[in-house]
């Protein structure tokens, strides 16, 4: 499968030894970009989530747990299944190149169906963001080292959702060691009740992200 082509064109290029140091940018193209997009915007089609300008830390973490087992261990999750696959295929010297790039990517504002989330209250997502994420994940979401919690913007409402859901139900977070994710299971099954909460949090975050300037060619009628 589609996994498969790209794990044998991965090998391939490890053969010969040709190039000296790791090529990020290359790398990016012709690995991640099949899914995560040219510009990391992502893909929903494969659920695949915006990675543009994401820090080397958490991108770093991310892919010890997917190689270490702590993430995409479960069959029952094809996504992070497979992005296991892609980690455990790569080198240590590749995976530094392409981290170092992905973070260098301008981020990508969520727009359209990316950005919205039906049936939601944004007030209700508010007052849960802030009683229960923004210790960590900072009031505007924008992630905080030294908690290991991610930025929050850049990223799919439906990518969200998903995630949240994943650590709900112990797909993602519940492996021993996963002290980072397990922190997220705790919050997920203590505080978000039911899906109506879930989205109104998600709707939440959605506003942290900046707004998209109007084009100016909006009016034209194109
Ligand atoms: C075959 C498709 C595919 C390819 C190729 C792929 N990814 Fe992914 N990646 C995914 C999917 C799907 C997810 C979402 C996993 C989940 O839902 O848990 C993901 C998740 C991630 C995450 C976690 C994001 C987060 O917010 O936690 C990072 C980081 C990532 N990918 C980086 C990369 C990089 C860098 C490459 C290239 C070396 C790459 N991916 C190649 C499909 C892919
Ligand atoms: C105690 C600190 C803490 C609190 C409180 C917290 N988070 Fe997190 N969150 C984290 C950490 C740490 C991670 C990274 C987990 C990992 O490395 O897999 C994370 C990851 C996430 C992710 C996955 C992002 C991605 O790119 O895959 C989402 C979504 C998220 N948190 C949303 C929330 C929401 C919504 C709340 C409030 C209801 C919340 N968090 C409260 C620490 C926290």
């Amino acid at each position: 499968m589609k996994t498969h082509c790209l794990l044998s064109m991965l090998m391939l290029c490890g053969i010969g030894g040709v190039v000296a140091s790791p090529d990020g940018p290359m790398l990016f193209q012709t690995v991640c970009a099949q899914c995560h997009g040219t510009s990391g915007e992502g893909k929903v089609e494969i659920k695949a989530p915006a990675i543009a300008g994401m820090p080397a830390w958490y991108v770093n973490t991310q892919f010890a747990n997917l190689r270490e087992g702590r993430r995409g261990h479960d069959a029952a999750d094809p996504q992070s299944f497979m992005m296991a696959a892609i980690a455990k295929a790569l080198e240590p010297e590749q995976i530094r190149a392409v981290v170092a790039y992905v973070e260098q990517i301008p981020m990508q504002v969520p727009v359209g169906k990316d950005r919205e989330i039906a049936n939601a209250n944004v007030q209700d997502g508010m007052r849960l963001f802030q009683e229960r994420c923004m210790e960590c994940h900072r009031y505007n979401g924008s992630g905080e080292m030294t908690f290991g919690s991610p930025p929050l913007i850049g990223r799919q409402s439906w990518y969200l959702e998903e995630q949240l859901k994943k650590f709900k139900s112990g797909k993602r977070g519940a492996m021993k060691n996963d002290v980072n994710g397990a922190k997220m299971v705790q919050v997920t099954n203590f505080f978000i009740e039911d899906d109506q909460m879930l989205r109104d949090v998600v709707a939440y975050i959605m506003t942290l992200n900046p707004t998209v300037k109007a084009s100016p060619f909006e009016n034209i009628g194109r």
